[in-house]
């Protein structure tokens, strides 16, 4: 009869040990018993960089990495993009279902209510330098938030909580526009919330001097697909950030900045810049040969490819390409995407990439789409990170409510030395 255990020998005391599993894991605190001696700590696992360490047990994101399946909710990305809008995605991760008319109403609405910035917020991002890289403010800004907002700290304030995850939702898109128009030199524009979440995001970034703003529509749908497509993604480094950080009880605008930096990083949400600047360097169709075999030969990396989690396409990227299309017959076909597809098509024929499953990433062509749009390339990581708000609040709140967490506080193995005695200056060699 089959059991739903583990038996490990520890081959030094020849003693066997049974474990349960559970949804095909083991504790690792059930390895502490395995010892030596009696006075041992006891066996840990040694996971750098989390490869095969579940942290929590979640019910928001689903991802089958070599099926190249991602479900929020149980609903397929591709449903999602196809049928529904940032806001609703955003609720429906948030809270599990698809809202009714009502609840989808009063969604929109409590987040509207939050549709602003503190007058002194402003005065704030006033005092960056000219050429304040974006998400520098952004994870700045959004920090200083918790100062506006002291009573965030009560995270088990059920109300409080709700409120402060509308105003997030709300003031990040204000954030994004403010950093950008500051570095753009452009007086900030205030919110029209009679306007989409990304209509009005639309509008305070490239307003100018309409009468009345009106969003182009075929933009303006393909940022909340934008948006749909980068709500949430599980236990990546910066939900894991947020998770960790919002593990010691800090406040939601903090732990929030901290998620932030954490995605800030080239190897994460700084991907999408990254890959432009990358096809920029590679300039024309004609150098990508030689900009292969650098990658080869672990000179540099082909930015946008590869993910720790998808072996096969990303199925964000194979949407973002059918959304660059849409994009680029109201902008103009960008040369960059010319130079995408050609280093797309000769990296996957490449035997580098085919063995080590390297594929397109969802930041393979979001910047492109991005830069047809009009961002410049420091924006691009802080469009990851509005959308991403959803997904880090949520984690965040799941978390807190998880009976099995507690403050996040991983283990070393120390390596020595061992314990010696200080040394004068004087006697030092
Ligand atoms: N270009 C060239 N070689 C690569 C790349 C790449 N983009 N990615 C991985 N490799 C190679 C790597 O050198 C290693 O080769 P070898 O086995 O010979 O040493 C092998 O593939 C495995 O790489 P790894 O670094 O162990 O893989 P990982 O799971 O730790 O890294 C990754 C995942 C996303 C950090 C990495 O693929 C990468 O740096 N990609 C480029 C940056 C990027 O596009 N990031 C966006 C990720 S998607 C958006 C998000 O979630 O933020």
């Amino acid at each position: 009869m089959p059991k739903d255990t583990l038996s490990i020998t520890d081959n030094r005391t020849a003693k066997t040990y049974e474990v349960p599993i559970q949804d095909d894991t083991i504790r690792a605190m059930d390895l502490r018993q395995i010892k030596v001696k009696e006075d041992d700590f006891g066996m840990m696992t040694y996971d750098p960089a989390y490869v095969n360490t579940a942290s929590c047990k979640s019910r928001i994101t689903f991802i089958d990495g070599d099926k190249g399946i991602l479900e929020y909710r149980g609903y397929p990305i591709e449903e999602l993009a196809e049928n529904s809008d940032y806001l609703e995605t955003a609720y429906l991760i948030m809270n599990g279902e698809l809202p009714s008319k009502e609840e989808s109403d009063k969604w929109a609405a409590d987040i509207r209510e939050h549709t602003f910035l503190h007058e002194n917020v402003k005065k704030l991002m006033d005092g960056f330098r000219y050429d304040a890289h974006a998400m520098g403010m952004f994870v700045s800004t959004v920090s200083a938030l918790s100062t506006f907002y002291p009573s965030s700290k009560q995270v088990y304030d059920e109300a409080g909580r709700h409120e402060n995850i509308h105003r997030l939702i709300a003031k990040v898109p204000l954030v994004a526009a403010f950093a950008y128009r500051h570095a753009a030199g452009m007086p900030y524009v205030y919110p029209d919330t009679e306007l989409s979440y990304t209509g009005n995001f639309l509008r305070m970034l490239f307003m100018r001097h309409e009468a009345k703003y009106v969003p182009n529509p075929v933009l303006e749908r393909a940022l909340d697909v934008l948006f749909i497509l980068h709500a949430d993604h599980e236990q990546n480094c910066s939900t894991s950030t947020m998770r960790l950080v919002g593990s010691s009880q800090c406040d939601p605008f903090c732990s929030l900045a901290a998620a932030a930096a954490a995605l800030y990083g080239p190897l994460h949400g700084g991907a999408n810049e990254a890959v432009l600047r990358m096809l920029g360097e590679i300039g024309s169709k004609d150098n990508i040969p030689a900009y292969v075999e650098r990658c080869k030969k672990g000179e540099v990396r082909l930015m946008g490819f590869g993910h720790r989690v998808y072996k096969n396409y990303d199925p964000r990227a194979r949407i973002i390409k059918r959304t660059a299309d849409e994009v680029f017959e109201v902008t103009g076909r960008n040369y960059l995407l010319d130079i995408a597809i050609e280093l797309e098509r000769i990296a996957l024929e490449d035997d580098y990439f085919v063995k080590r499953k390297l594929y397109p990433n969802v930041d393979f062509y979001a910047g492109i789409i991005y830069q047809a749009m009009g961002f410049p390339v420091e924006m691009f990581p802080v469009l990851f990170a509005i959308p991403r708000t959803i997904g880090w609040l949520s984690q965040w709140q799941e978390m807190l409510l998880d009976k099995d967490q507690k403050i996040g506080r991983p283990r070393q193995v120390f390596l020595g030395p061992a314990k010696r005695s200080y040394v004068p200056m004087y006697q030092r060699g």
